[in-house]
């Protein structure tokens, strides 16, 4: 299967990516998350994208293209993968496209867009806290972590991503729905656009996203 998932900021795409992965044995590629790692790695990539995350703007695309077109490289992306945070315009998407073809069977079989209002995105990441180690994703309130401070799935420190700061969240929300459209559209016309309603808990949108991206 190769699937994206799409949609405001916290809006829950990493949490579902992260456990649909691991039940169908696929690759999870948050390009947030490869961004975050060029960041602390101290390479050139990450040092120039992280003034970007930081103040919520997107990241330019020569950077994130090679960033996450070196990943869909490695082997184990070969049958499939599950894309989260990329693409978020339309540019990206055709990007995209050019690098998987377009040939007999469309580049994508599911673009999965996650719908959630503002008021619950911005209540989802002002409890948000982010294992340093692996990036798992916990909430004070809604996940909370069998041990406070420490990751269930490494031990790693849980800590408040800089870009869940109030002002930052506002200015991703900003761009994200400047760019919504051109990409609702994109999926669209290919028709592998699907929509889920990501208000509820965790399980319950997890059913409804195998639901959709059922037969895929
Ligand atoms: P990125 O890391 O991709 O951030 P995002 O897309 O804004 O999404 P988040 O990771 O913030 O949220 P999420 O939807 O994964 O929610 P989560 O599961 O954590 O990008 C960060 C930055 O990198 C960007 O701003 C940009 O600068 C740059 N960047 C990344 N990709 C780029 C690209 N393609 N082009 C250019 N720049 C790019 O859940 C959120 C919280 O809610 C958690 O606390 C979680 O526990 C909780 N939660 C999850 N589901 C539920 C539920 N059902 N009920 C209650 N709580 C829930």
């Amino acid at each position: 299967m190769r699937a994206l998932f799409f949609g405001p900021p916290g809006s829950g795409k990493g949490t579902q990516a992260a456990r649909l992965s691991a039940r169908r044995t696929l690759p999870h590629v948050s390009s947030g998350d490869l961004l975050r790692a060029a960041a602390r790695s101290g390479s050139a990539i990450g040092l120039r994208a992280k003034g970007f995350m930081d103040r919520g703007e997107l990241v330019p695309d020569a950077l994130v293209l090679e960033l996450l077109f070196d990943r869909l490289a490695a082997a184990d992306c070969g049958a499939g993968f599950l894309l989260d945070g990329f693409p978020r315009t339309e540019a990206q998407a055709g990007a995209l496209e050019g690098r998987l073809g377009r040939g007999e069977r469309a580049a994508l079989d599911r673009a999965l867009r996650f719908l959630l209002a503002d008021e619950a995105v911005l209540e989802r990441m002002s409890g948000r806290r982010s294992c340093k180690g692996c990036g798992t994703p916990f909430h004070v309130s809604f996940r909370p972590p069998k041990v406070e401070g420490r990751c269930d799935r490494c031990g790693g420190e849980l800590l408040r991503r800089p870009d869940d700061a109030p002002e930052v969240v506002r200015e991703r929300l900003a761009v994200h729905r400047r760019d919504e459209a051109g990409l609702v559209e994109f999926y669209r016309r290919r028709s592998v656009l699907r929509e889920v309603e990501a208000s509820g808990s965790v399980e319950e949108v997890a059913g409804r996203v195998e639901l959709l991206l059922e037969g895929a």
